[in-house]
């Protein structure tokens, strides 16, 4: 195959992408339809590309602010929620996502693991991280930063349970249907990301960060975490519906 070839179908559920590439390694000529759907690889590859690099430009900046000085429970919580919210659960939904750089070469198993592990990870992370800042305040969920922070978080506990219950559908077959548990799993976690990214830019909007940043910096990192959320959620927004259009027809 030439090196500039597409081998994979488009499709936003990955468990159809990957049979169809296994499906055109095993021997398959390239097709028509693969070449028609190069255009719309590179979109997604370019699209995945921005999205990895504005997470590094908003979590690079949101350490260096949070590492210039003595690391309190304030700016632990800054790291803890960042990185897990920001970048290993943002890396563990493009993990699954065709052309998503870093993932490509793991079969859908691997893909599978490695998206199990970077969210326990990542949740994990993030629950400490909000947990430790709540605990710290005498009056909690006053402020809107903190509200969806609490949304994120309640959203993420039970999407990660949520996943478990996919993960083992099959186990789970008697008592929960494994379409139901993964639908759900999905919903959650789009709805546990997007709050996530809208505390963060309550966050930024901050008096402490935009003195340190200055105000357009602010924007701009409000900006970035709005745009590679909306990006990182189109291809599980699809799963989601594809789905539910299946179970319901
Ligand atoms: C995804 C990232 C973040 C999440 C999920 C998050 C979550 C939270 C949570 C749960 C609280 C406690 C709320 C309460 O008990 O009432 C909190 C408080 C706070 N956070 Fe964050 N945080 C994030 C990032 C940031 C950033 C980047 C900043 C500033 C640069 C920041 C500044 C604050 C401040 C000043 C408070 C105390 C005042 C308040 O509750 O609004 N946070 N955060």
């Amino acid at each position: 195959m030439p090196p500039n070839a597409t081998d994979t179908d488009f499709n936003a559920d990955p468990e159809i992408n990957i049979n169809n590439s296994k499906h055109i390694n095993h021997g398959q000529q390239i097709t028509k339809e693969n070449t028609n759907n190069y255009a719309l690889n590179i979109f997604q590859s370019s699209m995945n590309l921005l999205a990895h690099i504005l997470i590094g430009a908003v979590v690079g900046v949101s350490i260096i602010y949070s590492f210039r000085g003595e690391l309190s429970a304030f700016y632990l919580h800054i790291v803890l929620c960042v990185i897990g919210y920001q970048l290993l659960m943002a890396e563990a939904i493009i993990g699954l996502c065709p052309n998503s750089g870093w993932a490509d070469s793991l079969t859908f198993v691997d893909k599978r693991r490695a998206h199990t592990v970077m969210q326990v990870v990542g949740s994990a992370l993030a629950i400490a991280g909000s947990i430790i800042m709540a605990l710290t305040k005498s009056v909690n969920w006053d402020t809107l930063h903190g509200q969806f922070g609490l949304v994120a978080m309640v959203f993420t506990a039970v999407s990660l349970v949520n996943g478990l219950t996919s993960l083992y559908a099959y186990e789970f077959r008697k008592c929960l249907s494994g379409n139901l548990s993964k639908i759900t799993h999905i919903c959650f976690g789009i709805v546990a990301f997007v709050t996530s990214g809208i505390s963060l830019c309550y966050g930024f909007d901050k008096g402490g960060f935009r003195n340190w940043a200055t105000p357009p910096l602010a924007y701009t990192m409000m900006g970035f975490t709005a745009c590679f959320t909306f990006i990182i959620i189109i291809n599980p927004t699809i799963t989601f519906f594809n789905k539910s259009i299946r179970v319901f027809k």
